[in-house]
């Protein structure tokens, strides 16, 4: 018989999905992302995209990071990092609020604006505002020579390589590395860590791909339980620190392949409102991955339990009274609480493309969305 391969199918290596396909290429991702870059015996990070302007970003009063969609939820990390490892302060605005309200930015500030293609006509337009008004702008892109990439004052390529699937995958990843590499960086430059400190950081940080390639290679937890929930017409997603972005980015990929209401909080928040919808119906995911709000996360938990919630718990070996108390549980590898985004957000992608597969969705393709946004 004959044997035929459509290009589609030959790009696709073997997946099923452009998505799958690029969840599986996160840990070569992320070691390209980090190659050349750092040197664990050192502790040095080397950026040739933004030595030139390290200077002003020393001196920086403050950073604004401006982004879209899950590039906005790599820059809620970049937050907790540039705020824990730099000492600077922070704010993260949707890059569509921050082109219309009243621009409080100027000299001494640096934007940095967020997006794997480059060309999203929200980030563009508020970077262009942030230049406008003398800011030094900061690119953290995938598509060599975008717009953003070419209009930015300096900028980090994240080289995670394509990105097909509609919904991002390895670009949050890559985005996020980037992000932890520059407050590594700047909290040298800054004094606000030691070299011991960063020779530390950067050796945890260059074991990640491994790491990465432990959850993929065990799957099998992730797919029983999306096979259990795939028909849940509500998910909620909890998180603390370093893990509240990881539960928006995480609902963020339910709503867009599967159709699923999901919503992701920080988990004290569930108090003030949330928690009137939990019932023995409600899927609750908790991001249980960092170390320093663990005893926060286990009373949260058991706010769910009393409620009969479904405990879905993304956490580590050490946090073993979270895998207790959870109903199901994926266990990730520990890490450092700052690396945690990098590790805890995969099995939620695998979750949310499971749970498409099983219902039937497009999940390179999801109605109503495209790949890249270049219009109001
Ligand atoms: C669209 C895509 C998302 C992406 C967002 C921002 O909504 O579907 O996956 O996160 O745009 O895109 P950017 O290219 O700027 O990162």
């Amino acid at each position: 018989h004959e044997l035929t391969l459509s290009l589609e199918e030959i790009e696709k290596g073997g997946y099923d999905h452009f998505m799958l396909k690029e969840i599986f290429e996160q840990p070569k991702a992320i070691s390209d992302c980090l190659r050349g870059r750092i040197d664990p015996d050192k502790g040095t990070v080397t950026l040739g995209g933004i030595d030139s302007i390290m200077d002003k970003l020393v001196n920086a009063n403050r950073i604004i990071i401006a982004a879209c969609g899950t590039s906005w939820h790599s820059g809620l990390v970049g937050e907790y990092l540039f705020e824990y490892l730099a000492k600077v302060p922070v704010e993260v605005e949707y890059a569509s609020e921050f082109r219309y309200k009243e621009q409080l930015i100027g000299e001494g500030d640096v934007m940095i604006v967020i997006s794997q293609s480059g060309e999203t006509a929200d980030t563009l337009a508020a970077l262009r505002a942030a230049k406008e008004r003398g800011a030094l702008v900061i690119g953290v892109v995938n598509v060599v020579g975008s717009t953003i990439a070419r209009e930015t004052d300096a900028g980090v390529y994240i080289h995670a390589g394509p990105e097909i699937g509609v919904a991002s995958t390895k670009a949050f990843t890559a985005q996020v590395t980037v992000l932890t590499m520059m407050a590594i960086k700047l909290g040298l430059s800054k004094n606000a860590i030691t070299i011991k400190e960063a020779k530390k950081l950067i050796s945890e940080l260059a074991k990640i791909p491994q790491k990465i390639e432990e959850i993929l290679q065990n799957t099998s937890e992730i797919e029983r339980i999306s096979n259990l929930f795939s028909y849940a017409p509500n998910f909620l997603y909890l998180g603390r620190s370093y893990s509240f972005p990881v539960a928006l980015e995480g609902a963020l990929k339910l709503k867009e392949i599967s159709y699923i209401h999901a919503e992701g909080y920080p988990a004290a928040e569930m108090k003030h409102g949330p928690i009137a919808l939990i019932d023995e119906m409600m899927p609750v995911v908790v991001i249980a991955a960092t170390h320093h709000t663990n005893d926060k996360m286990i009373s949260n938990i058991e706010e769910v339990r009393a409620r009969k919630g479904r405990i879905i718990a993304i956490t580590t070996p050490k946090n073993d009274e979270v895998g207790d108390l959870a109903e199901f549980s994926s266990i990730i590898p520990e890490t450092m609480d700052v690396f945690s985004p990098l590790l805890s957000v995969i099995p939620l992608q695998l979750l949310s493309y499971y749970i498409a597969v099983n219902r039937g969705c497009n999940v390179d393709q999801p109605r109503n969305l495209a790949k890249s946004v270049t219009v109001e």
